[in-house]
């Protein structure tokens, strides 16, 4: 069968393509109803069966592979090594399990996870999966502030985290971030869980936290069975970035999310049981929860989880991993690669990668000198997905588990079956053809595995995603797009206030919040910068109470500094702005609408654009001279 055949069947007869994908995973009681699409935009997959992802993950693998590697742990942080089978991962989530439920977690519940990327992080997201509790986990990388919404927006019952994670050979105490996190937010969990990993000290609070070594001690030999969940039951939030400064939490079912996962395992990543999944990713990010954690496991593969840098002890320790444990499906990212560019080639030859078959890039736009450098270097084919947290797998990509479309050097590739694309034109929603630019949406319904909902408001979802194209009720991607005559598509970055730093999705507005809250500044706007090796950066524009206080270049730099820290302390070191600038006013609009497109342009040095609308123009040459010193 060509990909072209198979796509259509996906598109004109999605309830039997999807009843053959779901043949891919064990369900305790089969479905009744592939999809119920009565009440657009929800769409609900594999109505009425019931199944579970941590036993798809696990259990299911015990008669075949229980010996054979399953978590393979490295960290060259602090220097460890563990490798879980599958049927000592099976055994430590049912530890994890009866500690949660010894601290009141039933079905249900949520349990938010803000861990570094150690195997305790894993077991306890496959603990929440087999017992029925929703998991959310936050990036570690986030700091107080962002991390108090997300307590107070998912009401966990447990949060479960560490005394600690290492970045590059320094320790990042998690646990004041944690309290100041709890302190912030109306909604307090009733058990804290740490996980002590003996890097900093961390003080407890009695009652609220506990020691999970103490508690797993107890559970030893805890037999947790796997509780059988409906298909459309929630079994994770996942939060991420818009265009207004509170987070979305993207929610995601159980059977559609396990057989999209198991049908892209196979479809698309070629993977097989028994071999190595190897994602550079964080636990933290959507890639991590498909393709650190849930993906290759459903799919029988052991997965490589790795704490550490691309670059540390050496810029061959990638390389190393792969030719270690024999990895065969690698995925990365487009900034961790122009970070090995900028060392030797000679790393990528170095070891013995004959076990790799294919490297796929994904979360931000792949450049065309980095896609050829790694892949000369390599000998291997890179494979460019676009997707996003909100659909969990890939949207535009090659699936060379069905035939061997080319790649195209600049385009992430063609359709994946399920997501019926279209280009629109964003003020008539008109259907665009070839070589027209336009707004990448997507028509109804949505395949499985994509989100279900914004946890907690179906009015924000439907509003959010489903009401930007006038009269086509459609999902919006936010990303501009371009379609050649062949059909590849090409992002042309997005159509809302969303940048992506290193391929990390952050939302100016939250940024901007943030830099609001220093006593001294009055308004402020922030914008994606592009930048070369992280793709983009945040950089800030700030009015000043007083404008006085910035008066020297000394007292700009204090403030700058100030302000910076700011960002750091509430948000976390992700989310800090390259530069913040001070200014005398920022390019409005008359009706008071900042200028964001035309600040963009100024900083990347291109012509601002239509300024018919704009109240001052000199405000244009105020940031060029900001700029410039
Ligand atoms: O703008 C697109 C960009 O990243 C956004 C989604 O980010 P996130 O929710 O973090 O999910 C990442 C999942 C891989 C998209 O809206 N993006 C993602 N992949 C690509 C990309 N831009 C260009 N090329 C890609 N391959």
């Amino acid at each position: 069968m060509t990909y072209s055949e198979f796509y259509r069947h996906s598109i004109d007869d999605p309830a039997s393509f999807w009843a053959e994908e779901a043949k891919r995973i064990d369900w305790q009681t089969p479905f009744t109803q592939v999809l119920d699409d009565s009440r657009p935009p929800f769409a609900r997959w594999f109505v009425g069966g019931t199944t579970n992802l941590c036993h798809n993950a696990v259990d299911r693998w015990l008669p075949t592979q229980a010996d054979k590697p399953a978590l393979i742990f490295v960290s060259t942080e602090t220097d460890e090594e563990r490798i879980l089978t599958f049927g000592e991962l099976h055994g430590e989530i049912q530890r994890m399990a009866a500690v949660m439920q010894s601290l009141g977690v039933v079905r249900g519940d949520r349990v938010l996870i803000y861990m570094p990327m150690v195997p305790e992080a894993v077991i306890a997201m496959l603990a929440c999966a087999r017992i029925g509790a929703i998991h959310s986990v936050v990036f570690g990388g986030f700091a107080s502030m962002s991390l108090g919404s997300r307590i107070e927006d998912a009401t966990p019952r447990l949060v479960i985290s560490a005394d600690g994670g290492s970045r590059a050979g320094k320790v990042v105490p998690y646990k004041p971030l944690l309290d100041e996190a709890i302190r912030l937010s109306a909604h307090k969990p009733s058990a804290v869980l740490m996980i002590n990993r003996g890097l900093t000290p961390f003080s407890s609070e009695p009652g609220r936290d506990h020691d999970y070594a103490a508690l797993r001690a107890a559970h030893l030999d805890a037999l947790v069975p796997v509780v059988w969940l409906e298909s459309t039951d929630t079994s994770y939030i996942l939060y991420t970035s818009g265009t207004t400064g509170r987070p979305k939490g993207v929610q995601r079912d159980v059977g559609g999310y396990a057989v999209a996962l198991a049908s892209s395992m196979k479809h698309i990543y070629c993977g097989n049981p028994g071999e190595t999944y190897f994602s550079t990713s964080d636990i933290g990010w959507v890639v991590g929860h498909s393709y650190i954690v849930y993906g290759p496991l459903i799919g029988g593969m052991a997965t490589l989880m790795y704490e550490g840098t691309p670059i540390r002890p050496d810029a061959g320790i990638l390389w190393q991993l792969v030719e270690r444990f024999k990895v065969t499906v690698m995925f990365s990212a487009p900034t961790a690669i122009r970070v090995l560019k900028k060392h030797d080639a000679h790393w990528l030859s170095r070891y013995d990668l004959s076990s790799l078959r294919s490297l796929f890039l994904a979360g931000e736009p792949l450049d065309e000198p980095t896609s050829s450098w790694i892949s000369d270097g390599l000998g291997k084919p890179i494979i460019d997905n676009y997707w996003q947290t909100e659909t969990g797998w890939p949207i535009l990509t090659v699936a060379h588990g069905i035939d061997n479309t080319p790649t195209r050097l600049g385009s992430p590739g063609l359709p994946m079956y399920g997501f019926d694309v279209r280009l629109l034109d964003e003020n008539t929603g008109e259907t665009l053809g070839p070589n027209q630019k336009g707004v990448i949406a997507i028509a109804q319904p949505l395949p499985p595995g994509c989100m279900q909902t914004v946890w907690g408001d179906d009015e924000r979802f439907v509003k959010t995603y489903f009401s930007s194209i006038p009269g086509h009720q459609v999902y919006s991607t936010f990303d501009w797009g371009v379609r050649d005559a062949q059909g590849y598509y090409f992002i042309l970055g997005r159509t809302d206030d969303v940048i992506n730093v290193a391929g990390h999705r952050l939302g100016t507005r939250e940024i901007e919040e943030s830099i609001n809250s220093h006593p001294a500044v009055a308004e402020c706007a922030v914008v994606g910068v592009a930048d070369p090796l992280k793709g983009q950066v945040a950089i800030g524009f700030a009015v000043l109470r007083d404008p006085a206080a910035a008066a020297s270049s000394a007292d700009r730099l204090a403030l700058e500094g100030a302000v910076l820290a700011v960002v750091n302390q509430q948000l976390g070191a992700i989310a800090r702005p390259a530069r913040v600038y001070f200014v005398n006013l920022l390019p409005k609009t008359r009706s008071g609408k900042v200028l964001r497109r035309s600040i963009q342009a100024v900083c990347e040095g291109r012509d601002p654009g239509d300024l018919t609308t704009i109240e001052d123009a000199s405000a244009l040459n105020a940031l060029r001279e900001a700029l410039a010193g």
